[in-house]
């Protein structure tokens, strides 16, 4: 019988989607370098389906792959970014794939590879893509999906994708949950929408990892603002959080540091919390960076994002942090009252929520940017939607934003939409108090405060770059503009002589 699907590449994601395929009724193809993950996919398939039907079939070959398929074909990659998606592309083309199949990459691609990959592979095959988010879990039971490339490859893909994708309940924005194998929802919104041509599903990607990187950071430095400035213990900030995650920051990411902060291991004979025993210094495998990159590219500011980049960096200076330590002094503290903590834990929870504002602002700044330079025609509403369930910063929070957008679809920042100014006018105050008494303590909160700077450029009618192209102007007659003349009109001043005058060029 011939498959719906191919798949290539096994791992924890690759496996989880391809049950996935199946339990939504695709029968697939599946081929690994490594014979051991395609037994393992079948079996686990056979097991969890409690089916007759076959699902999922191994192949020895890209050509047996190939042969296996229903024309055209359509492959998906889960394979690691990089130098292996062209591999497997070379081998694809080896076994024999035609002008009209379709390739999907699934992976974290860096979003300009992908668009020169599409021209490259033109002539062979259709590469389209989809970069998924979720993890091991959201690729099992529903992940978020965010395909681009061909409208025409879109169409065959759109039914395939819209089942197996995270489902939203429109009213609440809500995720509805899947969580047993065999089980599916074919109702709610699904959490894939084509973002557009070559390229933009990977930059839209690359932008949700941004993000998630700052959504994490800010939920770290409120963690050790708590564990350091008020000596609480791991389960008295998963007390925290856990309120915390009954409000505007209900995420999933919020809910998951619940859950590592209350895990316990007993070591030599004594109960310790998880989190007390791992190292503190953090990996990263790019897309933060990239996205970082891309701010500084475009001249589009992403201080929270860049700053959670650099909180990684400095974490894995462990050793010359461990040296400074003894060396440089902080303040003296001293120890708060009842009644001061209480109003520090507040103070926190909206400086929290603040700088999750402003992260987000900046994510979705740098996609509107970016369309502008590209040519792109994102729907900023439907992003925000597909990012409501399923995807690692899936939040109740992005039901607000995805609102703000509908409200107005060429909105030029979230900071000036009216429930984002109520939010931040209404907090602000309380935001600037916890930076003020957590800077007091000596905890470094780079997100907290660096999205606060963020806040108040955005309302800074007149910034000191007045100054800053004087000095430009000064030691490298680079010009400047006048408040009182027309735009666009150059002036110069000849500081170096007596009597400095000032031409209009
Ligand atoms: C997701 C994740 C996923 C992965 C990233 C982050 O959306 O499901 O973002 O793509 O976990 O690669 O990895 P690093 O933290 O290692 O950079």
């Amino acid at each position: 019988t011939e498959c719906d699907i191919g798949f290539v590449g096994l791992g924890v994601m690759g496996k989880n989607l391809v049950l996935n395929l199946a339990d939504n009724g695709y029968t697939v193809a599946a081929f690994d370098l490594d014979n051991e993950k395609i037994k393992t996919t079948i079996i686990q398939e056979k097991y969890e389906s409690k089916q007759d039907k076959v699902r999922v079939v191994g192949c020895a070959s890209y050509a047996e792959l190939l042969t296996s398929l229903k024309s055209p074909h359509l492959i998906v990659l889960s394979v690691p970014a990089g130098y292996p998606v062209d591999q497997v592309c070379e081998c694809l083309i080896n076994g024999g794939i035609e002008p009209c199949d379709i390739v999907i990459d699934t992976g974290n691609s860096l979003w300009t590879d992908t668009v020169e990959r599409e021209k490259k592979y033109k002539d062979n095959f259709i590469l389209f893509s989809s970069a998924v988010s979720g993890g091991e879990v959201g690729a099992r039971f529903g992940p978020s999906l965010m395909p681009s490339g061909s409208e025409y490859a879109w169409t065959r893909i759109k039914p395939i994708w819209e089942a197996i994708s995270a489902k939203v309940d429109p009213e609440t924005g809500k995720p509805i949950n899947r969580n047993h194998p065999g089980e599916i929802v074919n109702y709610g919104e699904p959490c894939t929408t084509y973002i557009g041509p070559a390229g933009a599903g990977h930059f839209v990607k690359m932008v949700h990892n941004g993000i998630e990187y700052a959504d994490m950071q800010i939920i770290c430095e409120a963690y050790q603002a708590l564990r350091d400035g008020l000596q609480l213990s791991a389960d008295e900030i998963a007390n925290i959080f856990e309120q915390w995650n009954k409000g505007p920051l209900e995420s999933y990411l919020m809910e998951i540091s619940v859950d590592v902060l209350r895990h316990k291991l007993t070591v030599n004979g004594k109960l310790t919390s998880v989190v007390d025993l791992i190292i503190d210094k953090a990996g990263q495998k790019g897309t933060g960076l990239w996205t970082a990159i891309s701010s500084l590219e475009l001249g589009t500011p992403a201080p929270t994002i860049a700053q959670a980049v650099y909180a990684r960096s400095m974490s894995a200076m462990k050793s010359v942090r461990v040296k400074a330590s003894s060396l440089l002094t902080g303040p003296d503290v001293n120890e708060l009252t009842e009644q001061e903590k209480a109003v520090f834990i507040e103070n926190l929870h909206d400086a929290v929520y603040c700088s999750k504002i402003c992260a987000y602002a900046q994510g979705f700044q740098l996609m509107k940017d970016a369309q502008k330079e590209q040519g792109w025609q994102l729907n900023f509403s439907s992003i925000a939607k597909i990012w409501r369930a399923g995807c690692i910063i899936r939040a109740v929070f992005l039901q607000s934003i995805t609102q703000a957008f509908e409200r107005e679809p060429t909105l030029e920042s979230l900071l000036v939409d009216p429930y984002f100014v109520e939010q931040l006018n209404k907090h602000q105050l309380n935001w600037r108090s916890a930076i003020a008494s957590i800077s007091l303590l000596g905890i470094p909160v780079g997100a907290l405060s660096s999205s606060l700077a963020y806040f108040d450029s955005m309302r800074s009618n007149v910034l000191p770059a007045n100054l800053l192209q004087g000095q430009r102007d000064y030691f490298g007659a680079h010009t400047f503009e006048r408040v009182d003349q027309v735009q666009g009109k150059k002036y110069h001043i000849e500081w170096a002589t007596a009597k400095k005058e000032m031409k209009e060029l």
